[in-house]
């Protein structure tokens, strides 16, 4: 075994976090429909948050409601989230507030998603497909709470579970990102195109994560070679 993956494990079992691991070219794959499963990622912030941008890319065939990120604080169980209502919509939670982006219907494609968020103007900017759509305000001044549970593919209506199974994520996801900070413009398309990123707080190419239930990590079958 490497010296780095050796030290990683032992940094793991001292802290009690999770293994990390590079998830290039990998992807989640949510099985059931509707789900109890869920990936919960780390670290969290330390501090608490006047910026942030959160990136995926998702696959999926599913109309009804799902979420696909969220971040819950004991005070706040929406405090991030991103969650699709229906096809060609998604919103944007900050403190538990929502903005509404409405975004072309994706063809039954994969579809990369930035959100970001700052407190100085409450400005929202909502990335697809590396285009800005038109950017949205909430929850000016706010600052978003740190001590935080993040889980992939469920919505958190308490702190850490209070999931209803039929807002759960099905399908495949990959390329989960989020920065303490506003990605500039040029950054944003950088993520949609996997290109290299600037430092974050959690990442895929380093991620902490579990898998809780029926998700399954295989190579993302890719269709081509761009992208
Ligand atoms: C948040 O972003 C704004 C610019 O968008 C910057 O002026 C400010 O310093 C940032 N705050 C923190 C705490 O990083």
């Amino acid at each position: 075994m490497a010296k780095l993956q050796l030290w990683l494990l032992i940094l793991a079992g001292l802290s009690g976090a999770l293994a990390q691991e590079d998830l290039y070219r990998k992807v989640f794959i949510f099985r059931t429909d509707p789900s109890e499963a869920y990936v919960v990622v780390k670290p969290e912030p330390e501090r608490p948050l006047q910026n942030f941008t959160v990136c995926l890319r998702s696959y999926t065939d599913l109309s009804r409601p799902y979420g696909l990120f969220s971040y819950a604080t004991k005070a706040q169980y929406s405090e991030i989230l991103l969650f699709k209502p229906k096809p060609g919509e998604y919103r944007l939670y900050v403190g538990g507030e929502f903005v509404t982006f409405r975004v072309p219907s994706s063809h039954m494609d994969w579809e990369h998603v930035c959100a970001s968020w700052e407190s100085a103007t409450g400005i929202a900017e909502f990335w697809v497909n590396r285009k800005p759509l038109p950017r949205k305000g909430l929850r000016k001044g706010y600052s978003v709470g740190a001590e935080a549970v993040i889980i992939l593919g469920q919505e958190q209506d308490a702190f850490g579970g209070g999931f209803d199974f039929y807002n759960s994520f099905t399908g495949e996801m990959t390329d989960v990102y989020m920065w303490e900070y506003g990605l500039s413009p040029g950054k944003m398309r950088a993520a949609y195109q996997s290109l290299p990123l600037p430092p974050c707080l959690l990442g895929w190419r380093n991620l902490q994560y579990e898998v809780r239930g029926d998700v399954v990590v295989k190579p993302r079958l890719r269709e081509s070679l761009i992208i």
